[in-house]
């Protein structure tokens, strides 16, 4: 606390803002004027459902509250959820997110731009561009920005190499994805933008794909080949209140929310945010339970305060501390989330109860299909690579500033067959994405894909992941 006090009085005097000069004023540089030209505008997108799920639609909701206290209008804030934790039965707290075992609702008066089926890829790029026209359904709010405009984009979902999930089918690709930001620059209608994005091989989505010269710079959660992870999950320090089954939020989304919402963002520039955020989701360097943050495009950008993009909550004009969160947070690897939850929700049944037999079906259902989709792919790296090379083939990693694959829609094809014959690949499956990218890198023809996928999944009876019930991945 001393210190505290003492390092804002040193502040305060090295601004003159003891001499009764305004705050502002006195710390205003010449050319910092300009940089408050346009509109700050945010995309938010939560890509997942369900209620295993929650944290992903609890990030996106408190990221809401944080730009609304710093001033964002609702107007030039587009959400994208499902919409469907809330008013969950399964909700503790019926009409109410929280994001910290002790956080505060974020739900209240969060837009519902896209919600439900609305929520696609496709409305999500046509909201960047800015294209009303091009958006199916939802309230229609699009990023209307000119060129003095900044954008920041924050996402929170499941992923896996090259793909970004979304809870209707098909997925983010990231192909498509830079293609859009492309688009968006050329049509000169923004000046900067800043994205965070918290996935699982979250880096993979940018390497190799994202230029410098986009105006654009960007942070994940994880680098190209590792899980991100989700935190405030039951039975771990900190844990959510105990009516929770369910993750509360995820390890880089809070960490950088919880650091804006206790910071002046006049003052913090977001390389100092990008420098905390890598420590905290680093879990402090121990990083079998963290994973590695990651930066891509235009790095200049860095030396910018983050009002800009977050804007400025008048509530902490005056906190000088810029001290790193020191605990360890207990994490889940995001694609063992929602088994924890249905676990939860196992031992705590009574056990002649039907739900109980009902939730250990869907436990037993889910493992088997896990473990199909593992081994089928791994069979079909064998029948094309041959029983030696298939498995390095499919899992070999390119060096680092290259593209997953050279040729996005040869993925999305073998994606397809895949699913066709041996089913949907769901969020837990977007993890084999290399190895459909790696067997389109080797040149293998769509014929010989099939042929390898008929042998590996005939027997196999997809039931409810049968693509066609739900959409292709990709
Ligand atoms: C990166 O951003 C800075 C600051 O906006 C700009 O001056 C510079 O030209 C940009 N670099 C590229 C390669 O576009
Ligand atoms: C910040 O400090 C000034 C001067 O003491 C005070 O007038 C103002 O109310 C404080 N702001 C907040 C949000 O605490």
């Amino acid at each position: 606390m001393a210190s505290l006090i003492c390092s804002f009085f040193a502040a305060s005097l090295l601004l003159g803002w003891v001499a009764g000069r305004p705050w502002d004023s006195a710390i205003r540089m010449p050319t910092e004027r300009d940089d408050e030209v346009g509109t700050r505008w945010a995309v938010l997108v939560a890509g997942s459902s369900g209620y295993a799920n929650y944290r992903h639609q609890a990030d996106v909701c408190h990221a809401y509250q944080l730009l609304k206290k710093g001033g964002l209008k609702e107007e030039n804030i587009v959400v994208f959820m499902y919409d469907d934790i809330a008013g969950n039965p399964l909700n503790p707290r019926p009409g109410v997110i929280i994001n910290h075992p002790q956080g505060e609702d974020v739900y209240a008066g969060v837009p519902k731009d896209y919600t439900g089926t609305q929520v696609t890829a496709k409305n999500l790029y046509a909201v960047i561009m800015g294209d009303k026209s091009a958006v199916k359904g939802g309230s229609g709010k699009v990023v209307d920005s000119k060129e003095n405009d900044r954008i920041f984009i924050y996402y929170s979902d499941h992923g896996g190499p090259g793909v970004l999930g979304m809870p209707n089918m098909p997925f983010i690709l990231a192909g498509e994805f830079n293609d859009v930001l492309k688009k968006k620059h050329a049509a000169g209608t923004y000046k900067e933008m800043v994205i965070y994005v918290e996935a699982c091989e979250s880096g993979s989505i940018f390497e190799g794909l994202m230029p410098e010269d986009l105006n654009i710079y960007v942070t994940t959660a994880s680098n190209a080949e590792e899980s991100s992870w989700g935190t405030y999950c039951p039975g771990m320090d900190p844990s959510p209140p105990p009516e929770f089954m369910t993750c509360l939020g995820d390890l880089y989304s809070v960490s950088w929310m919880e650091d804006s919402d206790a910071h002046n963002l006049k003052k913090e520039t977001i390389e100092k945010q990008y420098q905390k955020v890598k420590a905290r989701t680093s879990n402090y360097n121990t990083y079998n339970a963290g994973s590695h943050v990651m930066e891509y495009g235009n790095k200049s950008i860095k030396s910018e305060k983050l009002y800009l993009y977050q804007g400025f909550n008048p509530a902490n004009a005056n906190i000088t501390d810029n001290a790193l969160h020191s605990t360890f947070m207990g994490v889940v690897n995001q694609r063992d989330a929602d088994l924890l939850f249905l676990w939860r929700n196992y031992e705590r049944l009574d056990d002649r109860s039907e739900m109980k037999r009902e939730i250990l079906k869907e436990i037993t259902e889910i493992m088997m299909h896990r473990a199909h989709l593992d081994s089928s792919i791994e069979f079909i790296g064998k029948l094309i690579f041959g029983l030696e090379n298939g498995p390095s083939i499919l899992k070999s990693v390119r060096p680092s500033g290259q593209e997953l694959v050279d040729d996005w829609d040869c993925l999305k094809a073998m994606v397809r067959i895949f699913e066709f014959h041996c089913g949907s690949l769901t969020q837990y499956g977007m993890k084999h994405m290399r190895a459909f990218a790696n067997i389109c890198n080797k040149g293998i023809s769509k014929d010989a894909m099939e042929e390898a996928c008929i042998t590996a999944c005939r027997s196999y009876d997809s039931g409810r992941w049968w693509p066609s019930n739900r959409g292709y991945s990709a």
